[in-house]
C-alpha cells in the first residue's frame, strides 16, 4: 500500500499561506495571556478617537464585543457602517463577507480592516462564482434563466452580491429575506428565484412566510451536472436553492426540541431561520439575530426560553437576563469557529497596528466588484420597511 505524504496545517501564523490566505499576522500578534491585553484594546481606542468606528456582530467573544461602538446582524452593520462617512477606518468584529460588505458601502476615503483574515464564513465559501456562472449557463441552456431572478444571502462574497447585482438580483439578510423575495416575485411575470447560498433561509422564507410548498423548491447542487435537475424539475420551480448551509445553524435537531418541550415546562422555542426546516417547523419563533434579541428582552419574567443560534450570542442573552430561564437548543452544537477567530490578541494588534500607522488586514474589494455588488446592496437597503422578524 503506497502511503501519501498529507502535510498537517494547522490554522496559525506562518502557516499554509496559499490556502490561508491571510493567516499570518505580521508583526507580533500579543499572546492570549497577556494580563494587560484589556488595558491596551482601550489605550488603542482612545488613541484612534473618532477615527476609528469598531462594530461587532453579535457573534462575536464577550472580550471583542466589550469594545465595538454598535453591534448588530449583518443588516444593520452594513447600514451603520454606511452611516459613518467620517471614520477613517472601519474594524469590523466579524467574518469577511461582512467586511466586505462595509467596504462595498463605505466611502473610498474610507480603509474596513478585518482583525483575522481566517474568519471566513464556510457558508459563503459554499457558492463559487465560478460554480454560479456555470450555474446560470446551465438555466440559460434548460430556457429558464429568462425568469430567474438571482437573490443572494448577505452571507456571500462580493462577487457573488456582483453577480447578482449584474443579473438583476437583490442581496437579503435573515431580517429581510420575506420583503426582498416579494421583490423578486414581482420582477417578472412567472418569476423563479435562484436563491445563495443558504438553502435553509431560502425554504424556510418561501414556505413559511410565502406559502409556497415544498415541491416548488428544488436544490440546486453545484457539484452534479446541471444542479442535479431535470429539466421538468426547474420548469415547475418557484425556488432554486442552492445547496449551502450553516454549518453551526445547520445542527439544531428537531429532537432535541421535542426533548426539552419534556424537560422544561413552558418553554418557547426561538431559533434563526438558517436552521433546518424541520427545527424551523417545531419553533414557536423564528428571526434574525435582532429578532431573538429583542423578543428575549421584551419577554416576561419567569418565562423560559430555549434559543437556535450562535453560542456566544445565547450566552450573553443568559447572562443579561437573569430572571427569564434560558437555555441553548442543543448540547452538541459550538461556537461559529470562524466568528470566534476575532479574539482580543488579534483585535489589539489590528488597533495598535493603526495606532503605529499600518493599515493592518485591510479588505479593499476592486472597482468593478464594488460597483455591482453595491447596485445589488443598494437594492436591499432600498426594499419597503424591514420585515415583522426585524
Ligand atoms: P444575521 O446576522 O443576519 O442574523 O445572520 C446570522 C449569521 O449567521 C451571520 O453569520
Ligand atoms: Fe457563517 Fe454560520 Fe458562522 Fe454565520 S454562523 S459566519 S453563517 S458559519
Amino acid at each position: 500500500m503506497s502511503t501519501v505524504d498529507l502535510p498537517l496545517l494547522p490554522l496559525g501564523r506562518g502557516r499554509d499561506l496559499e490556502s490561508e490566505r491571510g493567516v499570518e499576522c505580521p508583526g507580533d500578534l500579543p499572546s492570549p495571556s497577556d494580563p494587560d491585553l484589556v488595558a491596551r484594546a482601550r489605550a488603542a481606542k482612545e488613541a484612534l478617537g473618532e477615527r476609528v468606528f469598531v462594530l461587532g456582530h453579535h457573534y462575536q467573544r464577550d472580550e471583542v464585543i466589550e469594545f465595538a461602538d454598535v453591534t448588530g446582524d449583518s443588516f444593520k452593520l452594513a447600514r451603520d457602517a454606511a452611516a459613518r462617512p467620517e471614520a477613517e477606518f472601519i474594524v469590523f468584529c466579524g467574518v469577511h463577507f461582512m467586511a466586505e460588505s462595509a467596504d462595498i458601502l463605505t466611502g473610498e476615503h474610507q480603509q474596513v480592516v478585518l482583525p483575522d483574515l481566517a474568519a471566513g464564513c464556510s457558508m459563503a465559501d459554499m457558492a463559487r462564482l465560478a460554480q454560479v456562472e456555470d450555474a446560470w449557463d446551465a438555466l440559460e441552456a434548460a430556457g429558464v434563466a429568462d425568469s430567474v431572478v438571482p437573490v443572494t444571502y448577505m452571507n456571500s462574497s462580493a462577487d457573488i452580491k456582483a453577480f447578482v447585482g449584474r443579473h438583476d438580483g437583490t442581496v437579503c439578510t435573515s431580517s429581510n429575506a420575506e420583503t426582498a423575495l416579494e421583490w423578486a416575485f414581482g420582477q417578472k411575470p412567472d418569476a423563479k428565484v435562484l436563491f445563495l447560498p443558504d438553502q435553509h433561509l431560502g425554504r424556510n422564507t418561501a414556505v413559511l412566510q410565502m406559502g409556497f410548498s415544498l415541491d416548488e423548491c428544488v436544490v440546486w447542487n453545484p457539484h452534479l451536472p446541471d444542479g442535479g435537475l431535470t429539466r421538468e424539475e426547474l420548469a415547475g420551480a418557484r425556488m432554486i436553492l442552492w445547496r449551502g448551509h450553516c454549518s453551526v445553524h445547520g445542527r439544531f435537531s428537531p429532537a432535541v426540541v421535542d426533548e426539552l418541550r419534556a424537560t422544561i415546562p413552558g418553554v418557547q422555542i426561538l431559533v434563526h431561520p438558517e436552521c433546518v426546516h424541520e427545527v424551523v417547523l417545531k419553533a414557536d419563533l423564528v428571526g434574525s439575530t435582532e429578532f431573538i434579541i429583542k423578543t428575549i428582552e421584551a419577554a416576561p419574567a419567569g418565562t423560559s426560553w430555549a434559543i437556535g443560534t450562535e453560542l456566544n450570542l445565547v450566552k450573553r442573552l443568559a447572562a443579561a437576563h437573569p430572571d427569564k430561564r434560558i437555555a441553548f437548543l442543543d448540547k452538541n452544537v459550538c461556537y461559529c469557529s470562524t466568528m470566534n477567530r476575532i479574539d482580543l490578541p488579534h483585535f489589539v494588534w489590528a488597533m495598535e497596528s493603526l495606532v503605529a500607522g499600518t493599515v493592518a488586514n485591510r479588505i479593499e474589494v476592486d472597482p468593478d466588484t464594488t460597483h455591482w455588488a453595491r447596485v445589488a446592496l443598494q437594492r436591499m437597503l432600498d426594499l419597503p420597511g424591514r420585515s415583522h422578524r426585524d
